[in-house]
């Protein structure tokens, strides 16, 4: 059906700019379930000039869009329920791809990304369309990856996600995101609960193939992850403060892009709870 909303594309494959709509507004059901389609369609969907969402009102939007969950391990904002900071002052910026929380089973359906700080030049965010990678592979590695089950951990490789940041601040981000270690074995193939769609569910988190030692699993995750991560899969979103960013964390990976030196970077991110990944074999 047509969306009543003003949906303009921004790639070829993922990513459209929503018009005309302020997620601070009192937004009715049949507005919120085209959002919801728009999201599922288009994978990851933006918002500009969203000035009057401050974090009490991504909140409340969060609300209407499902339900929010906090990290399982990083203490939430200063000031918020459930929203997870996201600052460079911190050193932070997650600069290696990944589909969000993947280390629990029933990992985030969705996640609302609000800009407050953004860099002069630089900063960017990328992401994946995982449906478009599946359909795309060569049918040997479909056949492969079709009865495939990862294991997926937040004891990751921290020092290939945070550029540029010093071994003291690499040791105390780990203390806090790995407080507790999560080990989860997802199918490789999820089926997308809603368009039914198979998707390839990967990124950073995965620790090793299910039957297969770690070397190999490395080079079978870097084959796969280029295939993912490829440009003719991926929109690239270049930031203003005010701006806001909704992915289906069911069909996507995203990465930012750490090249902006010692500017501010600072964003804030809600989450809505997901469902457990069902595999081809249900
Ligand atoms: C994230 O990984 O959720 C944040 C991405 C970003 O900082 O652009």
């Amino acid at each position: 059906a047509e969306s009543p909303l003003d949906i303009v594309p921004v790639a070829g494959r993922i990513g459209a700019e929503i018009r005309g709509i302020a997620l601070s507004g009192d937004l009715d059901d049949a507005t919120i379930a085209a959002i919801r389609a728009a999201l599922v369609r288009h994978k990851v969907i933006f918002f500009r000039d969203q000035h009057e969402l401050d974090d009490a009102r991504q909140e409340a939007f969060a609300e209407k869009l499902g339900e929010p969950v906090a990290h399982p391990t990083v203490p939430v904002a200063e000031g918020s329920r459930f929203l997870l900071e996201l600052d460079s002052r911190e050193g932070y910026a997650a600069s290696s791809w990944h589909t969000d929380v993947t280390f629990v089973p029933a990992y985030p359906e969705a996640s609302i990304l609000r800009a407050i700080v953004i860099p002069e030049a630089g900063g960017d965010t990328l992401w994946a369309n995982t449906v478009t990678a599946y359909e795309e592979l060569p049918e040997p590695l479909r056949l492969l990856v079709d009865n495939l089950k990862a294991v997926h951990t937040n004891l990751y490789d921290y020092a290939g996600h945070f550029a540029n940041l010093p071994q003291d601040k690499l040791e105390q981000h780990r203390a806090v995101f790995a407080s507790t270690v999560y080990e989860t074995e997802h199918p490789v193939v999820r089926v997308h609960p809603e368009s039914g769609e198979r998707s390839l569910l990967l990124g950073h988190f995965v620790k090793q193939f299910v039957g297969l030692n770690g070397a190999d699993s490395q080079r079978l995750l870097a084959v796969l992850q280029d295939h993912v991560v490829k440009p003719e899969n991926t929109v690239r979103w270049r930031w203003r403060a005010g701006d806001v960013a909704i992915w289906d964390n069911r069909a996507t990976q995203h990465r930012a892009i750490a090249d902006f030196g010692l500017q501010r970077r600072h964003l804030r991110r809600a989450t809505i709870a997901g469902t457990v990944p069902v595999g081809i074999d249900g």
